[in-house]
């Protein structure tokens, strides 16, 4: 299937779940594009200049250790409201999505400005609550010392900052299907994207 899935939508709503879950599902290729911005983010911590970041980032810097964590979330999503950097990122995520097998990418602009013409657009969100006890029950379970009220401020912080950008601010396309997760369990939101998925082909 040479079929591109654009996912975008705020932090910790279920694209990374539900991604994977259609890569496997249809046997295509995924790209969580958050990473890149976390793999830059990671490097200006380390001292790099954001722009200089993002033109010279390598494949081998997306598998660094640490870039889950609350401050490269941070820097992720600083550096991503600069237009130099978004500009530096956007071949490589083309040239991802043009695969010949299909891919799946998720984000915060892949529906809007990296693949307008995807043939399926979810814009997966769920309430703030909800997110930030999943991001929560992340973190914890992976070790890191944070608490329900930081870990919601900092999805708040970081959602008005990716949405408020002038530079592809994270927001549903026209042709999206939004995708509450709120009251779904992960199979259910899946379950929903893979029926959604499989009558967009078949009408291809
Ligand atoms: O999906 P994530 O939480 O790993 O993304 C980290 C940050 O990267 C997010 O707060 C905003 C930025 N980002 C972006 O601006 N555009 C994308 N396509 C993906 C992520």
């Amino acid at each position: 299937m040479a079929f591109t899935i654009a996912i975008d939508g705020p932090a910790a709503a279920g694209k990374g779940t539900i991604s994977k879950a259609l890569a496997n599902a249809f046997g295509i290729a995924h790209l969580d594009t958050g990473l890149i911005y976390r793999a830059t983010g990671r490097r200006l911590l380390d001292g790099v200049e954001a722009v200089e970041a993002a033109r010279t980032l390598q494949a081998a810097d997306l598998e660094a250790d640490g870039l889950r964590t609350p401050d490269v979330a941070r820097a992720a999503s600083q550096v991503a409201a600069i237009p130099e950097v978004r500009e530096a990122l956007v071949d490589f995520q083309r040239a991802f999505a043009r695969r010949s097998g299909g891919a799946v990418l998720d984000g915060r602009d892949i529906g809007t400005v990296i693949c307008p013409e995807a043939e399926v657009k979810f814009f997966v969100t769920a309430s703030d609550a909800v997110r930030a006890e999943r991001r929560y029950a992340e973190l914890s379970g992976t070790g890191h010392d944070v608490t329900l009220d930081q870990v919601l401020a900092d999805l708040r912080e970081r959602d008005a900052r990716d949405s408020a950008r002038a530079a592809a601010p994270m927001i549903p396309a026209e042709d999206a299907v939004v995708l509450d997760t709120s009251e779904m369990s992960i199979d259910q939101a899946v379950e929903a994207a893979i029926k959604l998925v499989t009558e967009r082909s078949g009408q291809q």
